[in-house]
């Protein structure tokens, strides 16, 4: 929730940088305000870079702790956000250094704030779609708590679980959120490599909401 918030600010920041870069160089023959843009440009550029690089120091360990198994949309969403990051270096370059290429900057910044909205904008579509599939659950992960969706973790009991055994006695247990853990971590450990880290919190997910303990 709170990443979402503040992808979507870091977004507005990159929006407010391209709408006062356009605005510098888009409007022929008007110069006032110019330096007032300028002040802002600057400012909501440095924003987005800042927002950016934290961004990078949360998601890499995050991407790291899945293994090397990564699910195709964290692998498209992964890309593009690295995609960024040269970019950015570049941008940065070209103010600073190379001042010969500042005419590439107004398209620079275009297309950094394309990739960015892809970025957010393809999360954000996965995340409502995950929310219409039914209830999340929040689950503690490690050392960190996390909502999955139950109706993906159902779905990945399917396909992953049912490889070795039946379900039927899956659904006899009762057990607690962290009895489950254990369970599912064994059996992940009797499967390495086949299930990663984010989708066994989906199956824990699914099996502590839908076979907790009976009260
Ligand atoms: C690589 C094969 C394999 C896969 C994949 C597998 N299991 Fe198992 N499972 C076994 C074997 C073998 C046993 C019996 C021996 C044991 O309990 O370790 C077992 C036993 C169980 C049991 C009964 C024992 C207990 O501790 O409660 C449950 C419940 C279970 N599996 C759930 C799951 C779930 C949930 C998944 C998916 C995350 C899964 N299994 C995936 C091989 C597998």
């Amino acid at each position: 929730m709170i990443s979402s918030i503040l992808s979507v600010l870091w977004l507005l920041c990159g929006l407010v940088a391209v709408l006062t870069m356009m605005s510098l160089l888009g409007r022929l023959g008007k110069s006032e305000g110019a330096r007032h843009l300028r002040t802002t440009h600057r400012t909501f550029g440095w924003f987005f870079s800042a927002g950016y690089i934290a961004f990078l120091v949360i998601m890499i360990p995050k991407l790291m702790s899945n293994g090397p198994l990564l699910p195709t949309p964290l692998v498209t969403h992964a890309a593009l956000g690295l995609l960024l990051f040269p970019l950015l270096l570049v941008k940065h370059l070209v103010v600073r250094v190379f001042k010969k290429y500042f005419p590439a900057l107004p398209y620079l910044g275009v297309i950094l704030f394309t990739i960015a909205f892809v970025v957010v904008g393809f999360t954000g579509l996965q995340r409502m779609a995950l929310w219409a599939k039914g209830p999340m659950v929040t689950i503690q992960s490690g050392d960190t708590q996390r909502t999955v969706s139950a109706a993906v973790g159902r779905d990945l009991l399917q396909s992953k679980c049912a490889r070795c055994h039946s379900l039927k006695p899956v659904y006899l247990y009762r057990k607690s959120e962290q009895e489950w853990r254990l369970t599912v971590n064994r059996m992940v450990a009797k499967d390495t490599g086949s299930t990663t880290e984010c989708q066994a919190d989906s199956i824990v997910g699914y099996l502590a909401s839908e076979l907790g303990p009976v009260n």
